[in-house]
């Protein structure tokens, strides 16, 4: 079954924390950049101290030294999943796997707000289909020795048959019908994200903004378990 992540899309530590209170069904949080610039780090070990799994998503792309440092940070401070770009390439993959311990490791494919178009002007050239090029970095991530990747859900089955059973397929884009796209450009439900092989749902926008954020993660999550 798909766990579901709740994006901690939030402007305060406060937000956060009266969020999580809020839905008690919550297991996973996600942490991006823009709380966690706003908050520090420390909002990371309060959200553990609650028995919650923290998934750190600040898509590390550097040099290979760098990653592994922050990853290895990571690995300090308790978090259960991380992400890296895939695009940094394999020494940076590899020395980012050989850091991370008890981390599980997602590599970042092509971003779920890419259009193909936009994509193809970000490459640099229109021959490179985009679904083909998630399948190509999922496979070079694995290569390198991370455990998974960070897809749209449209690309989940074809990552799930390159990759196989067990291994982490993350995916953000989360809509139910009628639900805002706002700027994410391939989206799915959460039944079809989950029938489709996703272990992982990272849900944002729906659930914090929603006049009642309980009662939408709950449908999210119901709608996740009928997917399978
Ligand atoms: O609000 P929404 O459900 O679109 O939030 C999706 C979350 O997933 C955001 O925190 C965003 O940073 C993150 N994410 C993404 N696309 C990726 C990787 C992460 O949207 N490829």
């Amino acid at each position: 079954m798909s766990e579901v992540i709740l994006a901690l899309d939030v402007p305060s530590r406060e937000d956060a924390l009266h969020l999580v209170d809020a839905i008690p069904e919550v297991r996973w949080v996600k942490l991006g950049p823009v709380l966690l610039t706003r908050t520090g780090m420390g909002l990371v070990g309060e959200l553990v101290e609650r028995d919650l799994q923290v998934f750190l998503d600040l898509k590390w792309h550097d040099i290979p030294n760098t990653v592994a440092g922050a990853v290895a940070a990571a690995a300090d401070l308790g978090v259960a999943m991380a992400t890296v770009h895939t695009l940094g390439g394999p020494a940076m993959m590899t020395a980012a796997a050989q850091a991370a311990g008890p981390v599980s490791l997602v590599g970042v494919t092509v971003l779920t707000s890419h259009t193909p178009a936009e994509w193809a002007l970000t490459l640099g050239r229109v021959d490179q289909p985009l679904g083909g090029e998630v399948t190509r970095l999922a496979v070079l991530g694995r290569e390198a020795g991370l455990d998974g990747v960070v897809c749209s859900p449209r690309e989940i089955e074809s990552v799930r048959a390159v990759l196989g059973e067990g291994c982490p397929i993350v995916t953000p884009g989360i809509r139910r019908e009628g639900d805002e796209a706002g700027d994410q450009a391939r989206v799915a439900t959460p039944a079809a994200a989950a029938a489709a092989g996703a272990s992982h749902l990272v849900v944002g926008r729906p659930v914090v903004l929603a006049s009642e954020p309980r009662a939408a993660f709950r449908t999210i999550m119901e709608e996740a378990r009928c997917g399978h």
